[in-house]
């Protein structure tokens, strides 16, 4: 499936086409405390639609929490999330239980630990959100399961458990989970950063293929190799801020701020 299988989806703009000048996503100022600990300041960011935005930053700057405030798992305390012209939440306006399912509605998220359920089979993994939560036809999704499934090269694994599958699998499984659930943003938290090293390819030409495509993403990664390649903005996060943001390729080599140039001397140099 491709986006523009979605009835909303028919405007997406693969790369390299006309610039995709519509705003999907629109964040504003978005906070978040956890007891004292404010852990998102204000949080900026803007996706086109079919635009790729990957987030790098240090452990513990709020990058998982940017993807739950936007999956609506986390309530944020203030700013703004408007997505697809359509669905606007303000946090500083006590948002009530159905903006946060809207909002789990229109966005999937990939988890870095799979989060597969251990008592389901692949295949229940992968219809149990648009057949209980969406309430779409049992028989249509999982014919529509069966097809993302074969295209991911599991197949064979429908009726297997998470645990006999390797982790790349388990991976693969979460992105078809999340694609079955036609989301109008797929969200990535670090998605191959618990994977052997052999594994991680397999996964990495997955979601690139699904940017060619043309869906839009959030990827929290710290596969700058990656990141270059596939993801049309980069913003660096540090202390729940955006402290710099831009074209992947300038910002990596070139970057504008210390600590940007910091944090990237470290991953590429950790010792
Ligand atoms: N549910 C929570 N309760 C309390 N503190 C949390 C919770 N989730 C995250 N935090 C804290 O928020 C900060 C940012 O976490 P996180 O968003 O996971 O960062 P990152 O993904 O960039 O490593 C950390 O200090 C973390 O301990
Ligand atoms: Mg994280």
């Amino acid at each position: 499936m491709s986006p523009t299988d979605r009835p909303e989806g028919t405007d997406s703009t693969a790369p390299g086409g006309a610039p995709a000048a519509e705003a999907l996503l629109r964040v504003r100022g978005l906070q978040k405390s956890f007891g004292p600990n404010q852990v998102l300041q204000s949080i900026d960011l803007t996706v086109a639609r079919g635009q790729v935005l990957a987030l790098i930053g240090p452990s513990g700057s709020g990058k998982t929490t940017i993807l739950r405030c936007l999956n609506g798992l986390e309530l944020a305390d203030g700013g703004t999330i408007d997505l697809a012209g359509e669905l606007s939440v303000d946090f500083a306006t006590a948002p009530t239980r159905n903006h946060l399912s809207a909002l789990r509605d229109r966005s999937a998220m990939v988890f870095q630990h799979y989060n597969l359920f251990p008592h389901k089979t692949v295949l229940e993994n992968v219809v149990e959100g648009p057949v209980i939560v969406q309430r779409r036809p049992k028989a249509e999704v999982e014919a529509e399961a069966l097809a993302l499934l074969e295209r991911v090269g599991l197949t064979a694994k429908k009726d297997s458990y998470p645990f006999e599958l390797s982790g790349g699998q388990q991976q693969r499984v979460g992105i078809v989970r999340a694609l079955a659930l036609r989301p109008q943003l797929l969200l990535f938290d670090e998605p191959t950063s618990s994977l052997d090293p052999e594994l991680v390819g397999d996964v990495l030409r997955l979601i690139k293929e699904l940017a060619v495509e043309g869906w839009s993403m959030v990827i929290v990664t710290h596969e700058l190799e990656f990141a270059r390649e596939v993801a049309t903005e980069i913003a660096f996060v540090d202390g729940g801020r955006i402290v710099e943001h831009g074209d992947p390729k300038q910002v990596l080599r070139d970057p504008k701020q210390e600590r940007t140039r910091q944090f990237l001397h470290r991953l590429l140099f950790p010792f």
